[in-house]
């Protein structure tokens, strides 16, 4: 079970698989921030530019290999290069070297798609080179309650694969023993939408110990894992209605051996939500505090365990192989 793979890893599958990852919080990245950044195997570089565009591209000048995340600064809407200042524009190509006019037209750095959602910023990776298959969907988030919620970097997570952690939405069965809630069942169907995993949730409430065929309602949980980086959340209880609680969570491989877990909580209010300030304020304090411990109970669990190929399921798990066939699109194809 924990024998090592091909891959190097306790995983049957490569390290790197397709999708959006985060690589940043975007409140962390003022225009003109430059930040050194290592991911897949490969340094890069991520910046702000002036009129506020995100950029990143390969770490590496082309002239004579200075890091472009290290001692370089922005312009503009370019970055400059810290051992010659040759500056390189948001599509990557270099725009100016002083004291010539001739630039040499291979003199450009691989520019990685990049969009920012949810309060993250997220980069494209395909193994292959692909350009991005799908887009990550835009949602009406002009509601959201500033300042609440949490957002936290876990960079000490071990090789965690990001399949083996968004298993944890379909995973239905660990619920009430890792985050003490009641008994969650499956509420509606599972939609498998190309690039897209939908499982909605219903959590019972910790008191009831009746059948599962209630209408009782603890909280809803809905999940969907876009691509194989991104899992977003959205949850909702009947003790604050009108407000939605959202997390994004984004697990990104730095090597074979390490992973980055970026978590982002935060609150959506519906016009006609009839809490007051003080009640929202109070809710949403509460959650984060809660919201920041349950995050990290199976961020204790993933780092260690082995991946069970075949797992030995009963009746009230939910449905992992299910999802593990759905991700398996977000796998490299390698030899
Ligand atoms: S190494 Fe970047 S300008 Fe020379
Ligand atoms: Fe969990």
């Amino acid at each position: 079970m924990n024998k090592i793979s091909q891959f190097g890893t306790r995983y049957p599958f490569h390290p790197f698989p397709t999708g959006w990852f985060s690589v940043g919080f975007a409140d962390d990245l003022a225009p003109g921030d430059v930040r050194p950044l290592r991911y897949f195997d490969q340094d890069m570089v991520l910046f702000r530019t002036e009129s506020g565009k995100v950029v990143v591209t390969d770490a590496h000048c082309p002239h004579l290999g200075a890091h472009l995340g290290y001692e370089s600064w922005v312009e503009g809407e370019t970055i400059v290069c810290p051992f010659h200042q040759w500056r390189y524009g948001t599509n990557g190509k270099c725009v100016a070297i002083p004291f010539t006019k001739a630039i040499p037209p291979q003199a450009k750095v691989r520019v990685w798609p990049t969009v920012e959602r949810g309060g993250m910023i997220f980069i494209w990776h395909d193994l292959n080179g692909v350009e991005p298959t799908f887009e990550l969907p835009e949602y009406d988030e002009s509601k959201r309650i500033p300042g609440a919620g949490f957002r936290k970097l876990h960079d000490d997570f071990g090789s965690a694969h990001p399949q083996d952690v968004f298993e944890n939405g379909v995973d239905f069965a660990h619920f009430p023993g890792v985050h003490s809630t009641g008994r969650a069942v499956s509420d509606g169907a599972i939609l498998t939408d190309g690039h897209r995993f939908y499982s909605p949730v219903r959590i019972l409430p910790s008191d009831y110990a009746g059948p599962a065929d209630t209408k009782e309602v603890g909280s809803t949980v809905e999940t969907e894992v876009l691509g194989g980086g991104l899992s977003r959340v959205e949850s909702r209880t009947p003790h604050a209605p009108g407000l939605t609680t959202i997390y994004y969570v984004s697990v990104t491989p730095v090597s074979a051996d390490l992973s980055h877990y970026w978590v982002h909580q935060f609150f959506l209010r519906d016009d006609d939500c009839p809490m007051s300030e003080e009640a929202i304020e109070k809710f949403t304090q509460l959650a984060a505090q809660h919201g920041e411990v349950e995050q990290w109970s199976d961020g204790k669990i993933w780092p260690h365990k082995a991946y069970v190929d075949q797992p030995l399921l009963s009746a009230v798990d939910g449905p992992i192989l299910k999802y593990r066939e759905w991700y398996t699109q977000f796998h490299p194809a390698v030899a």
